[in-house]
């Protein structure tokens, strides 16, 4: 039953942000990157968290403090992953749209319910008998309210538990509250209702359109929950469920969010939709991973071994693997559907367009990457499933082989041993990962880093984000907030050379971020303790938080609440600023002189350099370095003056600004522009003018992974410095030639051409040597004859290399017709030999290849060859006298016969 057949996903979301701003005058909020800058969770996996500092009270509401958005949510990690139900059931997703209202401390229950019944019943048209509602158990009041403002009779108002009706924290710690849902009966199915088995709400006969949470409490991370000092409110109305119900289709991929990504897949590998669930099933978890992907890439995530970047690996792998296996695609496929995606979505999704080409490139790069080994570890999978069939059971050595030689995630082995009834050692994988990190030292401690980013984000949510006061001055005053000795925090530190974090309300100093370093420089403490000092060795950022890494130096201690005088290194800090400006120099020119579609994969800017990583799928040629190179240079001796602006996201991404992928951007942006040569989103700090950088120098181009390149730059002084270097090194070489700079080249190409010459003197000396040391073989081959009648010569000669002894055979075979010839040499440590033998003693069954081999067999080697001629080597030369008499006897023994 189509309840509205005419509204599609685009009309429905349309509505909802017309029925929320248009008549209850909420603020309207573009969808936040899905990248959140909550440190607690990787991928953004509802509305509510681009809103929870403004929950805990650390940011202000925005005015009016009510807000309505359609949020890019992933839920394919961590315990909200849905990866599995994908294509199982009608109505899960690894990504989906997540439309809410919120309310910080303005209007609560009574007013949520009205509205959200309001525009299901009456916009949407959604028929009431078809409805039901939960309420937390001890809840009264909502039940009350269902009844009185919304109407709905009190059988219909199931109540369910904390698990149920109960929703939050986000991540490990924040905002949480009792929730009510609506659901919406599909029919069919049982007789029976939810009033008498509440569990039916969890079937599909039954959805769960909307969630409204009465955010009010806050969860630490103990688990204990403290009240916020607002009522707020968070609803979530999943698009694509809502579009579902509306457009009375059995699932969601029958909507128009997914079936026209379905219909081209379907197309594509020429099968039918709905005649085999099997292929059902494959075209449903390709259609929602490949949109998950599309937007993930196009929010900065780079598909990778590590956090985001790994669950974005693991989702494309996976789609590959079922695109494979029951849709027969045996070449990457999945980047040819990004243009229906980018067609669905790019209205209100602008970033798919922009980013169009770095999203097939980055696509298409990983899937060829896994087509590369997904064979072989198919292969081996195959191998193990057959060899465990009775355990049923994978190693976890096993699956971390398949993950690391072969790049199968773990989620994709277990998909794959699922299918066969198999299951994983999941603990041993994560034993032999822990084994590998451990083995590479790259991985700090999981366990420290987990308590780390709990006790950030307990002191962002008691002070908030640190003011940044470092780009206008080097000097600063603030206030310590909080002092930190291993992990733990303290009241006051002394003692020399005591290492600890310090956090301020205003710094200063640059904390590590956007590719940039933290700062060094020290503080010192004011009136009454002079003298008192501490060096900051560091500075780094989580989420907004600035953490100064310190080494107390000198004076009576340090407390929390003392008043410091924050002074950064300037010299240091200059070099990064000369850095990070050159690396926003060298990405306008890879853009405009190689492909407008690189874009950027990571970077690290120091006072001694800088590199940037960038997507590209081939290495570029000298030529294109060049040009790159010199463009650089050109806009620095433009000398293009900063100007710094701070404009609303959407401004700045209209005005052309390059965005950094990776980054989380705010409402207000920093866009740092230098005349017409560059325009880019950026936190961090830059030169004043464009000539303070004086002269860059490209040093390094190459791989990182496949399809991401690497350039390595030096600027300023150190450039300069290179250039001395090379100089020197050119000095030193035309000193050793005795010749002038200048002069170098053409005293090298002769110095070749002589030796070239050279090199054909000596061969023509070798063979006339060889043709010395075959007329005496000859002789000696002739007075064998003559004694024993048959034309055997079994001999060691010495000087010769294995070249050297088989062109001394040749010129013996060609100087005697018949002949059995056996030649060895103690070469370079190894035992050398070659055999030839004619026709005529073929026939008699001596072949070149056999006496070589059985040679070999004494002397430690192998070898072999052709019955005419053959050569052979072994490690033990010492046995050469042994092995020729052995040879010898053979062949007087077999011509005997
Ligand atoms: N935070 C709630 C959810 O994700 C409502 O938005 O379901």
């Amino acid at each position: 039953m189509a309840l509205h057949g005419s509204l599609s996903g685009s009309t429905i979301r349309e509505q909802f942000i017309h029925f929320f701003t248009q008549q209850h005058a909420h603020l309207y909020k573009p969808s936040a990157n899905l990248i959140p800058s909550n440190p607690t969770v990787l991928l953004t996996p509802a509305g509510m968290l681009p809103f929870v500092p403004v929950f805990l009270g650390i940011e202000p509401p925005p005015n009016p403090p009510r807000v309505v958005s359609h949020q890019k949510c992933a839920r394919v990690s961590g315990k909200a992953s849905d990866l599995n139900h994908v294509g199982r059931t009608p109505r899960h997703h690894t990504f989906f749209e997540m439309l809410g209202n919120f309310s910080f401390g303005d209007y609560f229950k009574k007013e949520v319910i009205g509205y959200a019944w309001t525009f299901i019943t009456e916009v949407l048209a959604i028929p009431v008998d078809r409805l039901w509602v939960t309420v937390y158990h001890d809840d009264t009041e909502t039940m009350t309210l269902w009844q009185q403002v919304a109407g709905v009779p009190v059988n219909r108002i199931i109540k369910r538990g904390k698990k149920d009706n109960f929703w939050g924290p986000p991540g490990p710690t924040g905002p949480c509250g009792p929730c009510s849902e609506i659901f919406y009966d599909r029919g069919g199915l049982p007789e029976r209702s939810p009033e008498q088995d509440a569990d039916l709400l969890d079937t599909d006969r039954f959805v769960e359109i909307w969630n409204l949470v009465f955010m009010e409490l806050f969860q630490d991370d103990q688990g204990k929950t403290s009240p916020l000092d607002n009522k707020n409110v968070d609803t979530g109305m999943g698009l694509e469920r809502i579009a579902m119900v509306v457009q009375g289709k059995d699932n969601t991929f029958e909507t128009d969010l997914f079936y026209p990504i379905i219909d081209q897949l379907a197309r594509t590998a020429k099968v039918t939709y709905k005649q085999n669930p099997q292929t059902d099933i494959a075209l449903k978890i390709l259609a929602d991973h490949l949109r998950c992907a599309v937007f993930a890439i196009a929010d900065g995530i780079v598909p990778s071994n590590d956090g985001r970047g790994y669950i974005i690996r693991m989702i494309i792998r996976r789609a590959v693997r079922y695109g494979k296996k029951y849709l027969k695609f045996n070449e990457p496929f999945l980047y040819q559907f990004v243009s229906t995606v980018r067609d669905m979505y790019q209205d209100p999704y602008g970033e798919l367009k922009e980013k169009y080409a770095a999203i097939v490139e980055t696509l298409k790069l990983e899937e060829q990457r896994f087509f590369e080994t997904l064979e072989r570890g198919s292969k081996l999978l195959d191998e193990l499933i057959a060899n465990a069939a009775e355990k049923k059971w994978i190693t976890g050595e096993d699956a971390f082989k398949l993950y690391d030689t072969f790049g199968f995630p773990l989620e994709l082995t277990e998909d794959i041993a699922a299918e066969e009834g198999f299951q994983v050692d999941t603990a041993g994988f994560e034993k032999a990962m822990a084994a590998q990190r451990e083995k590479s030292r790259s991985a700090r401690g999981k366990g420290k880093a987990i308590v780390q980013d709990q006790l950030y984000s307990k002191l962002f949510e008691q002070f908030g984000a640190t003011q940044f006061t470092g780009y206008d001055g080097l000097y600063g005053k603030g206030t310590i907030l909080a002092l930190i000795v291993d992990d733990e925090t303290v009241q006051s530190v002394s003692g020399v050379n005591q290492p600890f974090q310090a956090i301020l309300d205003a710094t200063p100093f640059y904390g590590e971020s956007g590719g940039q370093v933290g700062d060094i420089g020290s503080f010192s403490v004011g009136s009454g303790h002079l003298g008192q000092t501490v060096v900051v060795n560091n500075t780094t950022k989580v989420g907004d938080l600035i953490i100064h890494h310190c080494l107390y130096d000198q004076g009576d201690g340090l407390t929390v609440g003392d008043a410091v005088e924050a002074q950064v290194e300037p010299i240091a800090r200059h070099q990064a600023a000369i850095h990070h400006t050159s690396t926003h120099l060298l990405q306008a020119a890879l853009k405009k002189h190689l492909s407008e579609s690189i874009s950027q994969a990571g970077s690290h800017v120091s006072a001694d350099g800088a590199r940037f990583d960038f997507t590209f799928n081939r290495g570029l040629t000298r030529d294109e370095v060049n040009r790159v190179e010199h463009q650089i240079n050109r806009w620095i001796q433009q000398g293009y003056p900063r100007t710094v602006e701070l404009l609303d996201f959407e401004a700045a991404k209209t005005s052309g600004a390059l965005l950094m992928a990776g980054e989380n951007y705010g409402e207000k942006v920093r866009v740092v522009t230098y005349g017409d040569a560059t325009k880019e989103l950026c936190g961090g700090t830059h030169v004043d003018s464009l000539g303070e950088i004086a002269l860059v120098k490209l040093t390094s181009e190459s791989a990182v992974a496949s399809g991401i390149r690497r350039i390595e730059l030096v600027s300023g002084d150190l450039a300069y410095r290179h250039f001395k270097q090379l100089e020197a090194q050119c000095r030193s070489v035309a000193e050793q030639l005795g010749v002038s700079v200048p002069e170098t080249v053409t005293r090298v190409e002769k110095l070749q051409a002589d030796i070239k010459t050279q090199e054909k003197t000596i061969k023509k000396l070798e063979e006339r040597f060889v043709l010395l040391d075959v007329n005496q073989l000859k002789a000696a081959l002739e007075a064998n004859t003559a004694a024993s009648k048959q034309p055997v010569l079994i001999q060691q000669v010495t000087g010769y290399d294995a070249n050297g002894l088989k062109l001394l055979a040749q010129k013996l075979a060609e100087a005697v017709a018949s002949h059995v010839v056996v030649l060895a040499s103690d070469f370079g440590g190894k035992a050398l030999f070659v055999a030839s033998v004619s026709p005529d003693y073929i026939q008699q069954g001596i072949k070149a290849g056999d006496l070589v081999k059985a040679m070999a067999a004494i002397c430690g080697g192998g070898g072999g060859g052709k019955p005419t001629m053959a050569q052979a080597g072994g490690k033990e030369p010492s046995k050469l006298p042994e092995a020729l008499k052995l040879i010898n006897e053979q062949i007087v023994h077999q011509l005997a016969r």
